[in-house]
């Protein structure tokens, strides 16, 4: 049977892939992101999975207000590449993996959630800077990658429980594929920041750091945190925190296994707007 092997969490600010496109890592402002990444890009080096579940939303790009799936699954063989905003990065085309994608879709749909199924995604920023950030800039990237996105743009989101309950679910059906993958889940976005309006460039470090404390021990509590907290003391963009719920809730303690082993933290301001968390829990 396939199993989670491992969480990871992370910031998935689009300026971080500008500064890896355009060769900037090395730059005073940018070392000590990417310094704090070091560490994840040698784990994971060491234990490539065999398909990545990748939590994230887009932000405009394959999803316009058109048509806002509060949850979508991509079953596609491959993902193309695009950005709303400073077009699509010169990475890969993100590989699939229709047969898991297929099986979660078949599953978790089966749990009573409410997928949608898409046979058609280009993935922005939201996908490819957490892959860029743990994988650096390989001529393809080393796994497949299935890609669920999360409605965190235009409300009503999903509440952190919902998005919890959600990641049992995937959790489930992870365990019931019948193949012996070693699956991560990741999830991405975040931390603090606001964009827009007078509040634009919050960030709330307390807030963060609570954040990640209970990530790791307290998720269920976590699940608990309304969406008018994370507006107010994470600025408007801070609901994509609600995304690492997801990831967190297919973790096996969660379902009454053994608590998670803490691989890496890292924490650092400023990136862009945006407050840069990491998590692996292993
Ligand atoms: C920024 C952060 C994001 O998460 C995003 O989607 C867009 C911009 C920023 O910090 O600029
Ligand atoms: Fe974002």
């Amino acid at each position: 049977m396939a199993h989670v092997s491992a969480s990871v969490y992370t910031s998935h600010v689009p300026a971080i892939g500008v500064a890896i496109d355009l060769g900037k890592t090395d730059e005073p402002y940018w070392r000590p992101v990417f310094d704090g990444y070091q560490p994840s890009r040698k784990w994971i080096a060491e234990q490539i999975p065999d398909v990545i579940v990748l939590v994230y939303n887009d932000h405009a790009t394959s999803f316009s207000l058109d048509m806002i799936p509060t949850f979508a699954i991509g079953t596609a063989a491959r993902f193309e590449v695009a950005d709303e905003g400073w077009g699509p990065r010169p990475v890969p085309p993100v590989i699939g993996h229709p047969a898991l994608a297929a099986h979660i879709a078949q599953s978790v749909i089966q749990q009573d959630f409410d997928l949608t199924i898409v046979n058609k995604l280009d993935v922005d920023h939201g996908l490819t800077v957490p892959l860029s950030l743990m994988f650096g800039q390989p001529d393809k990237w080393p796994c497949p990658v299935i890609p669920l996105a999360v409605n965190v743009v235009q409300y009503p989101a999903p509440s952190g429980r919902r998005c919890l309950e959600l990641g049992k679910a995937i959790g489930r059906a992870i365990a019931s594929f019948d193949e012996p993958l070693d699956v991560q889940i990741w999830g991405t976005g975040g931390m603090s920041h606001q964009l827009q309006g007078p509040r634009a460039g919050l960030i709330n470090s307390k807030f963060d750091q609570d954040f990640l404390d209970q990530l790791i021990a307290e998720p269920e509590r976590l699940a608990a945190t309304p969406h008018i907290e994370y507006l107010r003391e994470a600025g408007s963009e801070g609901i994509e925190l609600v995304m690492w719920l997801v990831a967190r809730g297919a973790m096996a303690d969660v379902a009454g296994g053994s608590a998670p082993t803490v691989r890496h933290r890292f924490y650092h301001v400023p990136a862009s707007n945006t407050a840069v968390g990491h998590l692996i829990l292993e």
